[in-house]
């Protein structure tokens, strides 16, 4: 179904011919809900851009276009305001019409704009033989919310995990391993073990030199394909993939492809080799650079992009142009995210003009956010002093906290239901910590406030979902809808559940869950003012009214639902 906004951006493109304005010399601008319901529900602003650009009064130009908008039931008035502004406002008919056709449709009719169009996204992407930290959460969680969203929207979506899984690491850790692991200590906590042997590794090898060449020929062994070397490099990946897994099946996100930097590591000499042949990459000082110009990208004429040192090993650049290869040639995607945070962006304008370079023209975005903080240093998760964070931890902690509400809110509940409860709860706090806030600021997490009740918090969100449930659990096998518009709370919970679909766009053109979390908080406000000031369920409620308000609190459970669903929260019935 379309939206609101591009239905009557339709109508003013019509109004636009009708009116003589079919070569406009500025683009067809969008039509935007208004935020004051004086002007109406939505607006336009094209008359007047169009005006300023005909050097004629944007006034004259708007009231012209306006009397030229074709008739149509979802528009009960047009009016002229300001400079230049068209304003919209609905008709109550077609809003009760609207919003009962949308509850037989679990998309509650949102657009599918990306219909025939693939995307990639590449997210959460650990490392293997390490914790995740804060940065692979924040990827995971921001990653799969736009995964779902672009699934939404009607994309072919393959979400792609490119573990960190290949490099000079590994010989570091296989020497480490030889000389100084504890089998206790592995068996109880794989990779932590790992981590400690790896940092091991990096202080000794300060005054042991001859540690670093060791490590550098256990890698060349690897690499020619050492069987025991081999071996070893299966288990700490296997280990790894276990522990990522772990945590991915609690969060509910699952990946199409798991492809790591070890996929791609047999094709990379004849890659550079072929890029230095077509003149698109140079030798520089024994190594192999990719050049730039200022017009490629910003801060890249500086920056070469280094695909091969100097004693011929390839790096996580040439991996990544390896990749955009394979994905180009493998899914022809329209789109190719990137979900990291903010330190590589550098490296991904380098990539993506490499690409370019390559012949694989694409949209690219990469999508970078901020960092992350506890606000009371209950898990250690600070960058870039080598202290990571265990996302298994954050996670336990948070269902601990909720627990502890559930079990004094809800104390009639089967212990079983609490802790499920408690689980989607505690989880559902943490994305939502992340997704409420723009990806780009940095974010710091306080856990009374995630978790609180009160405010733009996913037990907020979740509690006005369950509420909306239980009333219609209450009202039995009371006929749900048609509805009709009978109250200005009514009104405006329509207008705004109705624009469901286009906050999703709205959130993946930007990449930004946070205007999708919005959406759902100013639903759950409207819901809150709609049922105080609109009786369903009492006894001297007329039945067509009940039915038509009860229309209403279903479709707010549907946009909930789906919402926090896109979220990647689950939305319980009860709690
Ligand atoms: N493994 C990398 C890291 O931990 C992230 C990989 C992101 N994806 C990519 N195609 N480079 O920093």
């Amino acid at each position: 179904m379309s939206t609101i906004a591009a239905s009557l951006t339709e109508l003013v493109r019509q109004a636009a011919i009708a009116a003589g304005h079919e070569d406009a010399p500025v683009p067809l601008e969008p039509v935007v809900a208004t935020n004051d319901p004086r002007f109406g529900d939505y607006q336009s602003n094209f008359a007047f851009r169009l005006g300023k650009a005909l050097r004629v009064n944007p006034r004259g130009v708007a009231t012209d276009m306006a009397n030229h908008i074709p008739a149509h039931p979802m528009v009960a008035k047009v009016e002229v305001a300001g400079p230049g502004f068209i304003n919209f406002h609905l008709a109550d008919a077609w809003l009760g019409d609207a919003i009962t056709e949308r509850l037989e449709d679990p998309r509650f009719g949102g657009p599918t704009p990306g219909q025939g169009k693939t995307v990639v996204i590449d997210y959460s992407s650990p490392n293997i033989a390490k914790r995740m930290h804060v940065g692979h959460m924040r990827s995971t969680i921001i990653g799969n919310a736009l995964d779902r969203m672009y699934r939404y929207l009607g994309w072919e979506v393959v979400a792609d995990n490119h573990i960190g899984d290949w490099g000079t690491q590994f010989g570091k850790l296989i020497v480490a391993w030889r000389n100084w692991r504890n089998d206790a200590a592995y068996k109880e906590d794989p990779i932590g073990e790992l981590q400690r042997i790896y940092k091991l590794f990096g202080a000794k090898s300060k005054e042991q030199p001859e540690l670093v060449d060791e490590a550098r020929a256990e890698t060349a062994k690897l690499q020619e394909g050492d069987p025991e070397n081999r071996r070893l490099w299966e288990e700490f990946v296997s280990v790894s993939m276990e522990e990522f897994n772990a945590v991915y099946d609690r969060l509910g996100v699952h990946f199409d492809v798991v492809l790591g930097e070890s996929h791609y590591r047999d094709e990379l000499p004849a890659l550079v080799d072929g890029l230095l042949e077509q003149g698109i990459a140079h030798p520089s000082e024994g190594a192999v650079v990719i050049p730039f110009d200022a017009s490629e990208g910003k801060g890249l004429s500086k920056a070469p992009l280094l695909i091969r040192k100097r004693d011929g090993a390839s790096l996580y650049g040439t991996t990544d142009l390896a990749t955009v290869r394979h994905r180009a040639n493998t899914w022809t995607p329209e789109r190719m995210v990137y979900v990291t945070d903010v330190r590589q962006q550098l490296h991904f304008r380098q990539v993506f003009a490499a690409a370019r370079k390559m012949g694989f023209e694409n949209d690219y975005r990469h999508v970078w956010f901020g960092m992350l903080r506890f606000a009371d240093g209950s898990i250690a998760a600070t960058r870039g002093t080598g202290q990571s964070v265990n996302l298994v931890d954050v996670l336990d902690e948070a269902v601990r906290r909720a627990r502890e509400v559930v079990d004094e809110r809800s104390a009639e509940l089967p212990e079983e239901e609490r802790a499920a409860i408690a689980e989607a709860v505690g989880v559902g706090a943490v994305k939502y910590a992340d997704l409420s806030q723009n990806p780009q600021s940095d974010i710091i997490f306080e856990w009374d406030k995630i978790l609180s009740l009160q405010g733009n918090t996913a037990p907020y969100l979740m509690y006005a979902n369950a509420r909306a449930c239980s009333i219609l659990r209450k009202a039995g096998d009371t006929p749900v809808g048609p509805i009709t518009i009978g109250h200005e709370a009514e009104r405006a919970l329509a207008v705004h559940l109705l624009r469901f679909g286009e906050l999703v766009e709205q959130a993946v053109h930007t990449a930004r869950p946070n205007l999708l979390a919005d959406y759902l908080y100013e639903a759950s406000s409207l819901f809150s003012r709609f049922y105080l000031d609109c009786p369903v369920l009492k006894s001297d409620v007329p039945a067509d009214v009940r039915s038509s308000r009860l229309g209403l609190v279903s479709a707010t459970a549907h946009v909930m639902a789906a919402g926090l669903g896109l979220l990647g929260i689950e939305a319980l019935e009860r709690m």
